[in-house]
Formats: structure tokens, sequence, C-alpha cells
């Protein structure tokens, strides 16, 4: 089954909307099979945002990111990489759909709330990077039979 990783952001943590974020993504039918609070090292951000280290957003990317605590999350699920995104919305939340959560949730592109991994490539590298395979806990397979 398809995982991906996401992170409640630390404005998302802030803000008080973990509760509903979470719920969201539960209501769609997706099995949380990961879950922890944590402080982002700087090392980790850098990592995790690589691909953007020459973009001249980077350094306060880096900055937010470990200003406070995250939720990261990994997600498992029919087509979650693709739909998870689409539930996230737009990377600028002005041009973020209402419905999604960036586009009922905020309104800067620097305190857009989560983060989702974007391709089977990247959720991959991103719950290998952020989870031990032991943090990783598999659901009954009960519960999926009212989902599929
Ligand atoms: P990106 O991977 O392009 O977006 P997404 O989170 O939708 O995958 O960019 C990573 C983060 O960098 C983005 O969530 C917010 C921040 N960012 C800026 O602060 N300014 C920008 O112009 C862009 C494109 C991103
Ligand atoms: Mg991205």
């Amino acid at each position: 089954m398809e995982r991906t990783f996401l992170a409640i952001k630390p404005d998302g943590v802030q803000r008080g909307l973990v509760g509903t974020i979470i719920q969201r993504f539960e209501q769609k039918g997706y099995t949380l099979v990961g879950l922890k609070l944590m402080r982002v090292s700087r090392e980790l951000a850098e990592q995790h945002y690589s691909e953007h280290k020459d973009k001249p957003f980077f350094a306060g990317l880096v900055n937010f990111i470990t200003s406070g605590p995250v939720v990261a999350m990994v997600w498992e699920g029919r087509g979650v990489i693709a739909n998870a995104r689409k539930l996230i919305g737009a990377t600028n939340p002005l041009n973020a759909e209402p419905g999604t959560l960036r586009g009922d949730f905020a309104v800067d592109v620097g305190r857009n709330v989560i983060h989702g991994s974007d391709s089977p490539e990247n959720a991959e590298r991103e719950i290998n990077l952020w989870f031990q395979t032991q943090e990783l806990v598999p659901w009954e397979p009960a519960f999926t039979s009212w989902v599929y």
C-alpha cells in the first residue's frame, strides 16, 4: 500500500490546527502509520529541503521549520501521495482552492501550515529521513475493509 510523508509545520502546531489536519486525512479514509511531535534540527531541515538549497527562500525556510515544534507523520492508502497534495492545496495559499488545508487556513507562502511529499521517490526518501522502520506501525487489515 502506498505511503506518504506529511509534516504539520510550526505555524500549524502553534495555531492549534493539529487535530483538524489529522482529521481531514482520517476522514478521507487514509491510515496513520507514523506520528511524532518533534523539534527539527538544522541538519534534518537542510536535508529535507535539499532540492531548494539554491533558492532565495531556502535560508528563511530552514529558519522557519526549525523555529518550533513540528508534527511528522506517515500516512498510508490508495493514491495517498497525489491525493494528500490535493487535500493540502497549492504551495502559495492565495492560490489554494477553498476546501484545501492551505486554502482554508493560510495566507502566506512562508507560513503554509503543512508539507506533503510530491512524488513516490520523495515520499520514500522523506519517510526514511524522518522515521526509523520500527516507528511505523501497520494496521490490522480489517479497518481497510470498510474503505476499500
Ligand atoms: P515547494 O517544494 O515548492 O512547495 P510545496 O511545499 O508545495 O511542495 O517549496 C517548499 C516550501 O518552501 C513551501 O512549502 C514554502 C516555501 N516557499 C517559499 O517560502 N517561497 C517560495 O517562493 C516557494 C516556491 C516556496
Ligand atoms: Mg515540495
